[in-house]
C-alpha cells in the first residue's frame, strides 16, 4: 500500500474516535480518543501511570497484547486505514512506514546476533540487498544517529553497548525505511539525564530533517516541554486537554493538568514525575458517569458527576479543547493560573 504524500489537510496520522478493552473485551480501558499529528509534529502523550497511553501507542503500531484490542475508532496513517488489516500487512507497514522505540531497548533486541546484522537483516530482506550494500546502509544508520565508530558499534552484541548506545542502535532501526511516524513510549525513561537528553535531541534532530511525525509518551513533563509542539493529557482512558504545549503549560485549562503541573514543579528537579496526586485514578471500567476526574478534584461539584464531560474548545484560545464543565468560571475567578511562569525546565 503506497504511502500517500503528507499534505498541510492531511495528517501523517489521524485517530478518531479510538476505543481499546482489555481482559478480553471485558473492560474499555481507552475511551473515545481522537488526535492528530502532522509531519514534522511531535505529539506528546502524558498523563499518569494506567492511563492508557501504552495501550493508545500499541493500537497504532499493531501491536497490543493478546487479550487487548480495539474495540472501535479509526486509525489512518498518511490515507490507509490501519484497523483492520491483518497480521502480515501489519507487519509491511510497521516495517515500512512506522517506527517504535519502548522503554527498555535491550528486551527489544536479540542478544545472540550483533547489532550490526540486527539492522541489516530486515533492510536486506524488504530490499534484496546484497550483504555488502545493508552492511554499508546500517553503518551510515548508526552513524546518522550518532553513535562514534559506526563500523566497530555494527559488529557488537547487545551486552556490550551502554543503554544510551543501545536506544540508539533501537532508534536506527526505528528510522531505517524512513518511517512517517516514529512513536516513543517512554524511551528516555530508563537513562540517565545527560543521555536522555542526547537522545531526546536526536529524536528532534530527526523530525526536523526527515520530516518525520512523532507522537512521543512520557510521564515527565520537562520532556514532554523539551521537545513535543502539542499536547494530549489522558486521564483515566480519556483526553482531558488537548493544546500546544507550550500554552498548555504556561496555562493549564484543567485541573488534572494544573495538579500535575503543580506536582511536577515541587520537590528537587530530578523528581518531576507525575505520581502524588491524592487519590488515584479509577481501574479501567469503574469510573462513574461523569467526569473521571471528579473524586480527586479540589473543584468539583455535583454538576461534574452527574453526566459525561465532553471536549469542548476553550474559549479565547484557537486548537485548544478540555473536557471539564468549570473551566471558564474556574479562570474568571483565578483558580486556574491565567499564567505561570514556572513551567519545569
Ligand atoms: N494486557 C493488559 N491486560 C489487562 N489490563 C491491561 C493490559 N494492558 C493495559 N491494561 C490496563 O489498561 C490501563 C492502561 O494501561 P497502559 O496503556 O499501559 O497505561 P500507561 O501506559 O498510561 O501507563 C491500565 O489500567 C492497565 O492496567
Ligand atoms: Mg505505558
Amino acid at each position: 500500500m503506497p504511502a500517500a504524500a503528507p499534505t498541510p489537510e492531511r495528517p501523517a496520522l489521524t485517530v478518531d474516535g479510538l476505543h481499546v478493552t482489555v481482559g478480553h473485551g471485558r473492560t474499555e480501558a481507552v475511551h473515545d480518543v481522537s488526535f492528530t499529528v502532522r509531519a514534522g509534529e511531535a505529539v506528546g502523550l502524558v498523563g499518569e501511570s494506567g492511563s492508557g497511553k501504552t495501550l493508545t501507542c500499541r493500537s497504532v503500531l499493531g501491536l497490543l497484547a493478546p487479550g487487548t484490542a480495539v474495540s472501535a475508532g479509526r486509525i489512518d496513517l498518511g490515507g490507509t486505514d490501519l484497523t483492520g488489516l491483518d497480521e502480515r500487512a501489519w507487519q509491511r507497514v510497521r516495517g515500512l512506514r512506522l517506527g517504535a522505540v519502548f522503554q527498555d531497548p535491550g528486551s527489544y533486541l536479540n542478544p545472540s546476533l550483533t547489532v550490526g546484522r540486527q539492522l541489516a537483516e530486515p533492510l536486506r530482506a524488504r530490499h534484496r540487498l546484497s550483504r555488502r550494500e545493508a552492511r554499508r546502509r546500517a553503518v551510515d544508520l548508526f552513524a546518522s544517529v550518532g553513535l562514534h565508530d559506526p563500523e566497530t558499534v555494527h559488529d557488537r552484541y547487545p551486552h556490550e553497548l551502554s543503554g544510551g548506545m543501545l536506544q540508539r542502535v533501537l532508534v536506527a532501526i526505528a528510522v531505517s525505511d524512513d518511517p512517517e511516524l516514529l512513536v516513543a513510549d517512554e524511551a528516555t525513561t530508563a537513562l540517565d539525564t545527560v543521555v536522555q537528553a542526547e537522545v531526546l535531541d536526536l529524536l528532534d534532530r530527526l523530525r526536523t530533517e526527515r520530516g518525520l511525525a512523532l507522537l512521543l509518551v512520557t510521564h515527565d513533563l520537562a520532556v514532554a516541554a523539551h521537545v513535543t509542539d502539542r499536547l494530549l493529557v489522558l486521564y483515566a482512558g480519556e483526553i482531558v486537554e488537548d493544546g500546544p504545549t507550550a500554552e498548555v503549560l504556561a496555562a493549564p485549562t484543567h485541573p488534572y493538568t494544573e495538579a500535575l503541573l503543580t506536582v511536577a514543579s515541587l520537590g528537587d528537579r530530578h523528581r518531576r514525575d507525575l505520581a502524588v496526586i491524592p487519590g488515584r485514578p479509577p481501574e479501567p471500567g469503574t469510573a462513574g458517569p461523569g467526569c473521571r476526574f471528579a473524586p480527586r478534584c479540589t473543584y468539583a461539584t455535583d454538576a461534574c458527576t452527574g453526566a459525561p464531560v465532553a471536549l469542548t474548545p476553550v474559549p479565547g484560545r484557537s486548537s485548544h479543547t478540555v473536557r471539564c464543565l468549570r473551566t471558564a468560571e474556574l479562570a474568571l475567578q483565578g483558580a486556574l493560573p491565567p499564567d505561570r511562569t514556572e513551567v519545569p525546565a
